[in-house]
């Protein structure tokens, strides 16, 4: 990575800024689903407490639009920290407010605090050059760990880098590394397996990998799409007409650059969009009328695996499958196993399908799972991280 990190400028005893991506799962009663965001946030925050830093920790939850909303309080992720540190992590009752402005001021060397969630700000968002100065009177020196959030041109992922030595912290150069190193120079055979909803949203890292990969297997509901584009009746699936052809053009695309292109070859179709709908398995071009396709068939399942066991290096953006519902579950479960078996580089995209393998207990198996679901998309489709860009180049 080019961008310098806390270990290349001098810390001791500074008042950090450290801006992380907090922004965690929780459930109706506020207990919070996964941590994995703040666990990868901590060899940063403990590199500081270290280094006797005044440790000034910010981050989103949810999408309040500016305005205080108690159920996006980060009094959740505040008692998650302290009892991962294992020390007190005070919440400040606002952002850059007299409350935060006392907190930080009192703050003692290894001390940790943080302010309330930075989208309680209007100017968050907008990137209000006023907000980023009052981010920046709160301290010395800011750190960028926010990876998940990097896609984002905020107060405080960019706008307050204008006025501070801003680096990045661990999990960004983690990050980075990881995904750079994947798609810069991989061990070939260089697979890519994308699912989702739409090819609209994964057009661009369509695009970028083709360039890159020598193999790449479409699941998820995008693929009716390429059926429709291929002239298949699909039933009542998911399917842009509109995108037509954009398919066709992705598939000659494959052909010209000798990229293997591979679409399920059957599917698992129900009758209506819930858990236990009626279902069945029907190969690809025999979608019937009035159903819907939920999820890639075992015989996609078969081929994908048996493909998957020559990649040398694999990036897993996108669930396969509807595997909120767990009788569509059935295919994105049987990738991540598949992958788990492979003796590869493995690399999860972040999202959905890094949640799909926390939830088959795989998370072990895999050589990096990014926290970063659109930030790490945008970076697969080689696009810029405005977080990363503000920080200074080594
Ligand atoms: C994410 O969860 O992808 C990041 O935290 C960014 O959140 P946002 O999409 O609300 O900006």
């Amino acid at each position: 990575m080019n961008k310098k990190t806390v270990r290349d400028i001098d810390i001791k005893g500074k008042k950090v800024l450290v801006r992380c991506d907090f922004n965690v799962p929780f459930d109706e009663n506020r207990k919070i689903t996964d941590n994995r965001r703040i666990v990868a946030a901590l060899p940063t925050i403990k590199y500081l407490i270290e280094n006797d830093c005044k440790v000034i920790l910010c981050s989103h939850l949810g999408r309040p639009k500016g305005e205080v909303k108690p159920e996006f309080s980060l009094d959740i992720v505040a008692a998650e920290l302290s009892r991962l540190l294992g020390q007190e992590v005070k919440l400040a009752k606002d952002v850059v407010g007299p409350d935060a402005r006392r907190l930080a001021e009192n703050l003692k060397p290894g001390e940790v605090m943080l302010l309330e969630n930075v989208r309680f700000e209007p100017g968050e968002e907008k990137n209000d050059d006023e907000l980023s100065k009052a981010f920046a009177s709160l301290a010395e020196v800011y750190v960028n760990d926010a990876f998940g959030t990097a896609h984002r041109a905020h107060s405080s992922t960019t706008g307050v880098a204008k006025y501070l030595p801003a680096v990045s912290g661990f999990l960004i150069e983690k990050e980075l590394n990881f995904l750079g190193s994947a798609l810069e120079n991989p061990e070939r055979p260089f697979m890519a397996i994308l699912g989702g909803r739409k090819v609209s949203d994964k057009i661009g890292v369509i695009e970028s990998l083709l360039e890159k990969v020598d193999v790449l297997m479409i699941g998820g509901a995008m693929a009716y799409t390429f059926f429709k584009a291929m002239g298949y009746n699909v039933g009542n699936s998911v399917c842009e007409l509109d995108k037509l052809d954009l398919a066709k053009e992705v598939m000659e695309k494959a052909k010209t650059k000798g990229v293997k292109f591979m679409l399920p070859v059957d599917t698992k179709v129900g009758k209506e969009f819930k858990p236990d709908t009626e279902s069945k398995t029907v190969k690809f071009s025999e979608i019937p009328d009035g159903w819907e396709g939920f999820d890639i068939g075992e015989e996609t399942i078969k081929l994908y695996s048996e493909e998957l066991k020559k990649a040398k290096t694999v990036i897993w953006n996108g669930p396969v499958g509807l595997f909120e519902f767990d009788q569509f579950a059935v295919g994105t479960n049987s990738i991540a196993k598949a992958l788990a078996d492979i003796d590869a580089v493995k690399i999860v995209g972040g999202g959905d399908s890094a949640a799909a393998v926390e939830k088959a207990g795989l998370a072990d198996k895999f050589t990096h799972i990014s926290t970063g679901g659109g930030a790490s998309l945008e970076f697969l489709e080689g696009k810029k991280l405005p977080g990363i860009e503000a920080l200074q180049d080594k």
